[in-house]
């Protein structure tokens, strides 16, 4: 006998929406389709030895504490690590001022939780992460848009939305933001515009939400520092996370924010997961007390840009000239426009059946607005296999021109 479930369910379950990716994802699971679409970290670099040893050693040593549940703020020795590091960056931060998470997205999803009402008006970038407009949405806020161009956020365009909206009444109750390599974007907001966004967000009182989990994968260009840095707390949120620094599976993260906030998240965290697991946070902590997180990123930087630089020739050898696409100096991916008579959700089942795959530009509006752009991933591929997967995509576009 099967229940009827569909009345007893949330209202704000009808708002859940289900990642386009994830479910496009879930198509490719033919091994002779070159996937360009997710967003992982090359598998192969995974500093496999050193964790396994340092698994081995927190498990033996202490496993009282790594295998048991710990402080819903995350570790005392992962948190006097972060806070370090953090005061590298920002002067003045304690250990109110940080929180460990289970990855961002977790973060994504408890911010959403704090500060978000049905019907609260959120600004986003246009395109935006498909993970954080779920977690926003999936509290029902409404969405307004701001387009990126290469430079990263308009800040004038935005500036008029908020005049716009502060005319009719309306006070959004964040800004979310990507300021680093942007997913999918590719593109890292310039320093003026950070200072104009710190500025934007005092003069009307916004908080801004910054997500930066690819600021420490740059390989090309003068890092530019990053809002929280800026502002010095102040008015910014900022989410980090191990996953593209270290590894996605320790599930591991943390966030910066004004004492306040952090009370609050931790509050969420409670009934959410209790504590981010402890095996992890003592394997990343014990990771860079060592010294190994340099080492890593010293690997994995030159790697990804003869990466990006395979991705990028052979967009340029294979694409119609009528494309574009930017050319991001870190991060995982390259965003690429298509002339406007060709739709690239239509285009996905083709190019599936020339064996390769892409993220589909609308799945990063909230509304699905966009239908001329895709998402490629840069980091998970080898060189040879990226140039025969542009190719594949490339000789298809081509077919479509007008
Ligand atoms: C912009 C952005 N934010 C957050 C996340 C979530 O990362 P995690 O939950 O693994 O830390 C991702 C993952 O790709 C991302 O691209």
């Amino acid at each position: 006998m099967s229940q009827n479930w569909g009345d007893k369910f949330s209202a704000r379950v009808g708002f859940f929406k289900a990642s386009a990716i994830r479910q496009l994802l879930s198509l490719v699971n033919d091994p002779d389709v070159i996937s360009l679409a997710g967003g992982m970290p090359d598998p192969e670099l995974f500093p496999k030895e050193v964790i396994a040893e340092i698994a081995k050693d927190v498990i033996t040593n202490d496993c009282g504490k790594s295998l048991q549940y710990g402080p819903t703020e995350g570790i005392k020795p992962l948190r006097e690590t972060l806070i370090k590091m953090t005061q590298e960056e920002i002067k003045g931060v304690t250990g109110d001022n940080i929180i460990v998470t289970t990855a961002s997205q977790q973060g994504l999803d408890m911010l959403a939780k704090i500060f978000i009402d049905p019907g609260d008006t959120v600004i986003v970038e246009a395109p935006s992460y498909v993970g954080g407009l779920q977690a926003l949405q999936s509290f029902q806020a409404n969405f307004v848009t701001i387009p990126l161009d290469d430079n990263g956020i308009r800040t004038d365009i935005l500036e008029e939305k908020l005049e716009e909206l502060k005319r009719k009444g309306i006070k959004p109750k964040l800004i979310y933001l990507i300021p680093n390599f942007q997913n999918p974007g590719g593109v890292t907001t310039t320093l003026e515009r950070r200072q104009k966004l710190i500025e934007l967000s005092h003069n009307y009182d916004v908080p801004l939400m910054e997500d930066d989990p690819y600021g420490e994968i740059r390989f090309e260009g003068e890092k530019v520092p990053s809002l929280i840095e800026l502002d010095n707390v102040g008015n910014v949120i900022a989410l980090r996370t191990f996953s593209k620094i270290l590894a996605p599976g320790l599930r591991l993260g943390w966030i910066i924010a004004d004492r306040e906030v952090i009370a609050k998240i931790g509050l969420a965290k409670q009934s959410a997961d209790l504590c981010s697991p402890s095996l992890t946070q003592y394997i990343a902590d014990k990771f860079i007390r060592d010294g190994h997180l340099k080492t890593y990123l010293d690997v994995v930087r030159p790697a990804y840009r003869v990466k990006k630089d395979a991705m990028l020739s052979a967009i340029e050898k294979y694409f119609p000239q009528e494309a574009t696409w930017t050319k991001p100096q870190g991060g995982m991916f390259v965003w690429a426009g298509v002339p406007n008579n060709i739709d690239t959700d239509e285009l996905f089942p083709e190019a599936l059946q020339k064996k390769v795959a892409y993220v589909v530009g609308s799945a990063f509006y909230p509304h699905g607005e966009d239908k001329h752009h895709m998402r490629l991933n840069f980091t998970l591929n080898s060189p040879e296999i990226i140039e025969e997967g542009i190719k594949r995509l490339g000789n298809l576009l081509k077919t479509k021109l007008s």
